[in-house]
């Protein structure tokens, strides 16, 4: 399926050697102020060629608005997302004309298709995810405009090098009086990073110190003709609580869903994780409070605020894995399609890490979440609002009206 979203849909098109990859988008409310710049900026953020640490092809991936647009505002209609692909080289994959992959999807998409693209990764090619970004940028825009909601995606970690995020574990496994799932100065991080902060290291990872440590690993990693997995945490800031749709489309289901459909995603955890598998409830939970403005809300995270498949109105952050490349410039020893034993030195241009480049796509799956899951819920609000108020349930079945 090409397809993502319920009422906010997705569909993205395009290989990577074939004329231009992109998207439509059905669902977009209408009305919203929208410009070319306002896809570009997320495109440029994602496009190869943009450091020593990714890849050497070089597209501008210039994004052209075919539709649903007009004066700058859109049309509530299908919206058009065209971006060319320029430098294709076809022949750096003569070696794959006679070998499968290691791990990249070559075999997979054959044995399932039975007939796939002559050259590069095809469908399962990172180009693709230009069709997720563009709809993801045009979703941000109207979270931003309408609810103020701000997604921040960072890189956590390359290879073993991890900013620092887990508690000092007490040296003793039966103490659980220290044990933390997350650092303070971690969650302090998560609550105010920003994109300028993400973006002022080539790496995209805020926290100095680890960024220079990364990127001398991603250079080992290029120089050794090899590769290097690593994370990318992601925060969205000011979701209105209510979001999500127990109990298959829970929030945390959809998110991990959208995130683990982007290519080279092996893991996924919300809040606090496999971590918070090794804490007590006791200091796991996060108790209610007033706020001042007279609404309840949580002292502590741990959520990742979703409860119940909700959205909780908390910060609401996750981590997602991504593997090593699987295109590497290293012998490999395997075997060819026709089963014969052989070396396969891939060539082309290809990227020693992928997760400064996937930090923008994590934000635009996000983005896209987010909006698909509001305006469902603001669907369902906007029918129940139209029904006589409940007057005949004990008021502790029933939310009461909301004062502004
Ligand atoms: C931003 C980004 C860049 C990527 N660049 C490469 C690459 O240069 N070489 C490669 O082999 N895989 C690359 N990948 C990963 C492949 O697209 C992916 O591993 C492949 O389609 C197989 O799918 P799977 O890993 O999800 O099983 C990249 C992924 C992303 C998200």
């Amino acid at each position: 399926m090409s397809t993502f979203g319920t009422l906010f849909r997705v569909t993205t098109y395009g290989e990577s050697h074939c004329a231009s990859v992109g998207a439509i988008i059905d669902g977009c409310p209408p009305g919203l102020p929208l410009e070319a710049k306002d896809v570009q900026v997320q495109l440029s953020r994602r496009r190869p060629g943009q450091s020593n640490l990714t890849t050497p092809r070089d597209e501008k991936d210039l994004v052209q608005l075919q539709s649903g647009i007009e004066h700058g505002i859109t049309l509530g209609t299908p919206i058009g997302l065209l971006v060319r692909n320029e430098d294709q080289r076809p022949k750096d994959y003569s070696e794959t004309d006679l070998y499968p992959r290691p791990s990249h999807a070559d075999w997979t998409y054959l044995e399932k298709y039975g007939v796939k693209a002559s050259s590069g990764g095809g469908r399962s090619s990172a180009r693709e995810t230009i069709g997720r970004v563009a709809a993801g940028a045009i979703a941000e825009k109207y979270l931003k405009v309408a609810y103020g909601v701000e997604i921040v995606a960072f890189v956590s970690s390359v290879g073993k090098i991890h900013i620092p995020s887990a508690a000092v574990s007490p040296s003793n496994e039966d103490d659980d009086t220290t044990a933390e799932a997350l650092s303070p100065e971690f969650r302090q991080l998560l609550s105010t990073v920003t994109r300028a902060q993400v973006d002022a290291h080539p790496t995209r990872c805020p926290h100095p110190q680890t960024a220079e440590r990364m990127t001398q690993r991603i250079i080992r990693a290029k120089d050794a003709l090899d590769s290097i997995g690593g994370t990318v945490t992601c925060v969205i800031r000011r979701v209105p609580s209510g979001l999500g749709e127990p109990v298959f489309n829970k929030l945390e289901a959809t998110l991990a869903h959208a995130m683990l459909s982007i290519p080279a995603t092996k893991a996924f955890e919300i809040g606090s994780g496999f971590r918070g598998t090794e804490v007590p409830g006791s200091r796991h939970n996060d108790p209610f409070e007033r706020r001042a403005d007279g609404s309840l809300g949580t002292k502590t995270n741990w959520s990742g605020g979703i409860q119940g498949g909700i959205s909780n109105g908390e910060d609401i952050y996750f981590r997602v894995g991504f593997k090593p490349p699987a295109t590497i410039s290293q012998a490999q020893q395997t075997a060819q399609y026709d089963g014969t034993l052989g070396t396969l030195e891939a060539r082309g241009r290809h990227d020693p890490c992928v997760v400064p480049r996937a930090v923008p796509i994590v934000e635009s799956m996000a983005a896209i979440v987010i909006l698909d899951q509001l305006l469902i819920q603001n669907a369902r609000r906007t029918a129940a609002a139209l029904l006589p108020p409940i007057t005949t349930l004990p008021p502790t079945m029933v939310k009461p009206p909301e004062s502004d």
